[in-house]
């Protein structure tokens, strides 16, 4: 019997009781009854922020896993729920990105599955999910949908019921194994192989040498993924 699906939600809102807030506790419910899945929950409002001291620890090069990494890694699918805040990510999300950053060019999410949706006032939403879209895709995700949401000129309602569909497509995707590759992430896997490859020859070791000893034995992303499954 195939193990239940584990869905990540990350509520990137560092608010308590806010438009986030109301979004996440009814996803939660709808994973769990309506699709059966295990859910694990990241909210930035419950993290503390200690920038400085984090920071220290990725450069110093040694192995930080912060519980966002955890999670991320833990997990088949993300589900993505953000505000714009001035146009952009809200502050503390940020921080909690910037602390994976240090994995970016490993592929450290390839095989997962996610959607993302981001609300607004009035403007932003859009943009805002293209940032997510890149960033995520170049750590290996398979975007399924993306849902930009204006409270100013939309109802809730609608577009909460397009961004359900996305999450159970998504849930299909993942319990049939079906996966996609991108052609940019393709030309990423192979510019980031040569970099590699000129670091080793350079005799340079960083922490990522230890992934790419695995991905350097594939010829692309596709084979790799194919191999784990
Ligand atoms: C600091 C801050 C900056 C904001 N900037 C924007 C913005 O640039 N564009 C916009 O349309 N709405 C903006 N808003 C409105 C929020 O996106 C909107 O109220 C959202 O529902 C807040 O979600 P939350 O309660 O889950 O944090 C901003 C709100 C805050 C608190």
């Amino acid at each position: 019997m195939k193990k239940k699906i584990n869905l990540l939600i990350v509520k990137a809102s560092p608010n308590s009781d806010g438009c986030g807030n109301k979004i996440m506790l009814e996803l939660e419910r709808f994973v769990k009854k309506e699709l059966n899945c295990k859910v694990s929950i990241f909210d930035q409002q419950k993290e503390s922020l200690r920038r400085n001291e984090k920071y220290q620890m990725i450069c110093d090069g040694k192995k930080m896993e912060s519980k966002f990494e955890k999670k991320l890694m833990a997990c088949d699918g993300i589900i993505l729920l953000s505000p714009v805040y001035l146009k952009q990510a809200p502050g503390e999300f940020k921080i909690t990105l910037d602390q994976f950053a240090y994995r970016m060019n490993e592929f450290p999410l390839i095989g997962k599955k996610m959607v993302s949706f981001v609300y607004c006032d009035t403007n932003g939403a859009k943009e805002l999910n293209q940032y997510y879209k890149n960033i995520f895709s170049s750590a290996g995700v398979e975007f399924v949908g993306t849902c930009d949401y204006y409270r100013a000129f939309q109802s809730l309602d609608e577009n909460m019921s397009i961004f359900k569909e996305d999450i159970q497509t998504m849930y299909r995707y993942i319990r049939n194994d079906v996966f996609h590759i991108s052609d940019g992430q393709e030309r990423l896997f192979q510019i980031y192989k040569e970099v590699i490859q000129k670091e080793q020859e350079k005799g340079i070791e960083v922490h990522r040498h230890k992934r790419w000893n695995l991905l350097n034995q594939y010829d692309s992303l596709y084979d790799y993924v194919k191999s784990t499954m």
